[in-house]
């Protein structure tokens, strides 16, 4: 039977993509809702994939949601970016194996958005693809990464370099994960929410910066709100856009700077969110430059993204042209020319390929001071 509490504080969203729509669930103690789970979960095996810090946390609930399941199985992976790997991703496909899983096994995602990335491969992949359920833990997965079916694994030279467009079967985003989350990663996460309301939403921009402070101190409803919001957005544009033919390209606000501070300083090192904040202002610096949003504008982007406890510039020690190199590493590049998200006012963005590469210099010099290590 349906756990009522549970589904009566539970906001749902769904990403409507034919008969490959799924819903997205928000809300608290999900974990352990066995109707939700049956619901999502065909067939009578589900292997849970999760790392060496969120399974000791979490998958026992899940295991609890489960029980109707004849097997259920746990891989454990090491715990980093730097496993968002081609490697670890041949662990999994071993454990897969070992175990006879057959076409009718679901892969569950409960991680943060290294584990959704490289398990939603994973489901993409074995068996030519086998059934999956993401269970963000992260706020950066819970608005972000777990929407949209994006998969992959990184390239030592190129974020996200392999992997492939795959719908997960639904999304079940637990709030309350997020309690045990350190606080460097709850900014992480903020940074995509920051992005929401930068490209798309002046109005949530303004919500988001009146309510960092509950935000930050993690206030339920605040989070309920910010998650529900980015969903709807994120849903919104892959709706329209489902394989970045154009407009999911903004969803990229801030990555192409970057995607360049992760690889270059070594993953792991910059966190994700870290460094779209720091992209964020990158991007708005150019924009500027470009006379496509004001110096107040500008201001208040680094205002912000520094009020969500996040840096505004590249790291010093990263050289300013390792970091130009690897801008050209970007999936957006188009017969070799870089394309860019910029800002064309707040709640705005769009593509170019047509920023002066003098102007982009003298942002990558502007914005070049984050002393590191964070
Ligand atoms: P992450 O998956 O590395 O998680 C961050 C850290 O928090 C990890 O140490 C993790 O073990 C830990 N953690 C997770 N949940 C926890 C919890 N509830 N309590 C305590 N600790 C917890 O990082 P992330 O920020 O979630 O995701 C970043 C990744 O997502 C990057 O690889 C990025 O490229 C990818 N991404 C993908 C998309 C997409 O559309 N697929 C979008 C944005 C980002
Ligand atoms: N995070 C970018 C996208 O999903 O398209």
């Amino acid at each position: 039977m349906p756990d009522s509490a549970a589904l009566d504080h539970t906001a749902s969203l769904v990403v409507d993509l034919g008969d490959r729509s799924y819903p997205i669930y928000i809300g608290t103690d999900l974990l352990k809702n066995t109707e939700l789970l049956a619901r999502h979960v065909p067939g009578d095996t589900a292997v849970i994939v999760s790392n060496t810090t969120v399974a000791p946390l979490y998958a026992e609930a899940l295991r609890v949601g489960l029980s109707a399941f004849k097997n259920v199985k746990l891989v454990v992976l090491p715990d980093g970016e730097q496993y968002k790997s081609l490697d670890t991703l041949s662990h999994i496909f071993d454990a897969l194996v070992d175990a006879h899983c057959d076409r009718q096994t679901t892969l569950i995602a409960l991680g943060g958005g290294v584990i959704g990335d490289i398990t939603g491969f994973a489901a993409a992949c074995y068996q030519r693809g086998v059934p999956f359920i993401q269970i963000p833990t992260t706020l950066l997965s819970q608005v972000d990464s777990s929407v949209g079916g994006k998969t992959g694994v990184n390239h030592p030279q190129a974020k996200n370099m392999i992997g492939a467009f795959y719908q997960p079967r639904c999304v079940i985003a637990d709030i309350r994960t997020l309690y045990t989350l350190p606080d460097r990663e709850l900014s992480a996460g903020l940074a995509e929410v920051i992005k929401y309301g930068l490209l798309w939403d002046v109005d949530f921009l303004d919500w988001i910066e009146t309510n960092m402070a509950k935000l930050r101190a993690r206030d339920e409803q605040a989070l309920r709100h910010a998650i529900t919001r980015s969903c709807a957005i994120k849903a919104d544009i892959v709706n329209q856009d489902e394989r970045e033919g154009g407009l999911r390209a903004l969803l990229n606000l801030g990555h192409t700077f970057g995607h360049a501070i992760e690889s270059g300083m070594g993953y792991g090192n910059w966190l994700h969110g870290e460094a779209v904040g720091a992209g964020m202002c990158m991007a708005a610096d150019l924009s500027h430059r470009l006379e496509w949003i004001s110096a107040a504008d500008l201001a208040r982007v680094n205002r912000i993204v520094t009020a969500a406890g996040l840096p505004t510039q590249s790291p010093a020690d990263l050289a300013i042209e390792t970091l130009r190199d690897l801008m050209d590493n970007d999936k957006k590049v188009q017969g070799g020319r870089l394309r860019l998200v910029l800002l064309h006012g707040l709640g705005s963005a769009l593509v170019t390929d047509k920023a002066p590469e003098e102007l982009l210099l003298d942002t990558l010099r502007a914005t070049h001071a984050q002393p590191s290590p964070l």
